[in-house]
């Protein structure tokens, strides 16, 4: 079918619009970055008035690191809480009442100047946490479950490239001159207060999950509406017929409860490539990149990093959007393994720019260059090809389990990273980039044994390949055993 003729106005409405969600979490990934030293003013500022006493090192480091990370935990629990809302209220309706999240932090971090409470922007960025994991799992789902099948690739990685443009954002909002000073850093982190207006405002506006409304609703003729909206046609037989074919199979399975979903050998191999394709993402260092990037080029002699750091969120954004247009073409299996190389020749060429950065002042620019091609590899692939592929490798009755194990696996990966890197660098100095080319490596290998295309394929048909595989290398499973596996996931 024309691939233009698929993409219309109500589809791309109901992906713009749920991706509003990604850029949320790219925003509040970014924000906190830049204004470090301001918000640290504060935080002493407040305890003076308190104690009438400057606070000591120490309590400020552990504030500040609390204030960052927290964020991953709340990240952690969200991505791991989606299972219980998804199949009750819909994932239209998910998303629309998780703002309430957005709006309780907006408000949190917002007023805790005012309030002279450095306890509120701590409460605040957990919520926002929450919110952010939740929507790493709501919007890939929702946005797999509304495309066709030869733009879910594509549309999927929207998810990415709304999380980069968020992060993108709150570099440049955090500039001094723009929002990141001493007058302005409240409404900088109060910010995510907009988002949440417009998505409130036009989600209404969005259909339902046709596959949603047909599966797990039995709504058919609702669904079947939804998809002539979306897909701007009368005829949609065959997508009808496809997601009638994937609920009988579904109504065949009883639970897919996370558990289970560890249990069963039917989910054991979509289920590891799952985790280990999340772990890929993380575990590449891209947000050791992320988090610290003006600390790194400082530290290569970068004279402006701050702007260094900017140049590096314009790169990812750039490169993301490259992927959407070839990822359809190419492939996630292969843009994957390109990506994770890329990365890793980068990680080579930035250790020996740090290595010889005291011989060769010039080794600096090559530092920048290095982590310029880093990120542009990242979102080759591991950036925005982990999010959306759990969606595809699972089913309709398994799938919510599988995000929120996904989510969990890559959120926790994500604190391991954000909060472990200052000290394995000081530990390791310019060589700490060497420990990410060897997971690299080895998420290379992985990718290429174990990985399979899922571009062009049907649901059911990907779900059919793993459950070949699972019966060539094992015994059928037996009646009972398929119906101890899941429809309806919840926690
Ligand atoms: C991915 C990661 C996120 C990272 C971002 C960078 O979305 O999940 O942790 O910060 O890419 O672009």
């Amino acid at each position: 079918m024309d691939t233009k003729k698929q993409l219309t106005f109500p589809l791309l409405m109901s992906v713009g619009t749920a991706v509003i969600g990604s850029l949320q979490f790219g925003y509040n990934t970014g924000v906190i970055n830049a204004p470090q030293k301001i918000i640290e003013n504060f935080i002493n500022e407040t305890w003076v008035g308190r104690y009438e006493e400057p606070i000591p090192e120490i309590s400020l480091t552990a504030i500040w690191s609390v204030a960052v990370a927290i964020f991953s935990i709340g990240g952690i629990i969200g991505s791991f809480s989606v299972g219980l809302f998804v199949n009750r209220f819909g994932r239209r309706n998910s998303m629309l009442m998780c703002n309430v999240l957005a709006f309780i932090a907006a408000a949190l971090m917002g007023f805790s100047k005012h309030a002279s409470s450095w306890e509120m922007l701590i409460i605040g960025r957990f919520v926002v946490g929450l919110y952010s994991g939740l929507s790493t799992g709501f919007v890939p789902m929702y946005v797999g479950e509304v495309s066709p099948t030869s733009l879910r690739g594509a549309l999927g990685t929207l998810h990415q490239l709304g999380i980069v443009i968020g992060i993108l954002i709150a570099q440049v909002f955090g500039i001094e001159s723009i929002m990141g000073n001493k007058d302005l850093w409240p409404l900088l982190l109060g910010f995510t207060f907009i988002p949440a207006v417009i998505q409130c405002i036009l989600l209404p506006l969005c259909p339902e999950s046709p596959r949603f409304l047909l599966m797990n609703k039995g709504e058919e003729n609702k669904a079947k509406s939804v998809l002539k909206k979306l897909r701007g046609t009368t005829d949609v037989g065959a997508d009808m017929q496809e997601m009638k074919e994937e609920s009988r199979q579904m109504k065949r399975e009883k639970k897919a409860t996370i558990l289970e979903l560890f249990r069963s050998p039917l989910y054991r191999q979509p289920l590891l490539i799952a985790v280990m394709l999340q772990l890929s993402q993380q575990l590449s260092g891209i947000n050791a990149v992320f988090y610290y990037s003006t600390r790194i080029f400082e530290k290569a002699g970068v004279q402006q990093p701050v702007y260094a750091t900017i140049g590096a969120g314009v790169v990812n954004t750039a490169f993301t959007v490259v992927s959407l247009f070839v990822v359809e073409r190419a492939g996630r299996r292969s843009l994957h393994m390109l990506g994770l190389l890329g990365m890793a020749g980068s990680a080579v060429l930035m250790t020996i720019a740090l290595a010889l950065l005291e011989k060769h002042h010039w080794m600096s620019y090559v530092s920048i260059i290095a982590i310029f091609a880093f990120v542009a590899f990242f979102e080759i692939g591991p950036g925005p090809i982990p999010w959306f592929i759990v969606a595809e490798l699972f089913s309709q009755g398994p799938r919510p389990a599988a995000m929120a194990i996904a989510g969990l696996s890559n959120w926790t990966a994500n604190f391991i990273v954000g909060f472990g890197f200052q000290y394995v660098e000081a530990l390791c100095g310019p060589y700490v980039f060497i420990i990410f080319t060897v997971l690299l490596l080895f998420f290379f290998i992985f990718t290429y044994f174990k990985v399979p295309e899922t571009r062009g394929r049907t649901f059911d048909d990907i779900t059919a390949g793993f459950n070949q595989t699972a019966a060539a290398g094992r015994e059928k499973p037996s009646p009972d055993e398929l119906n101890s596996l899941g429809a309806d996931s919840q926690l």
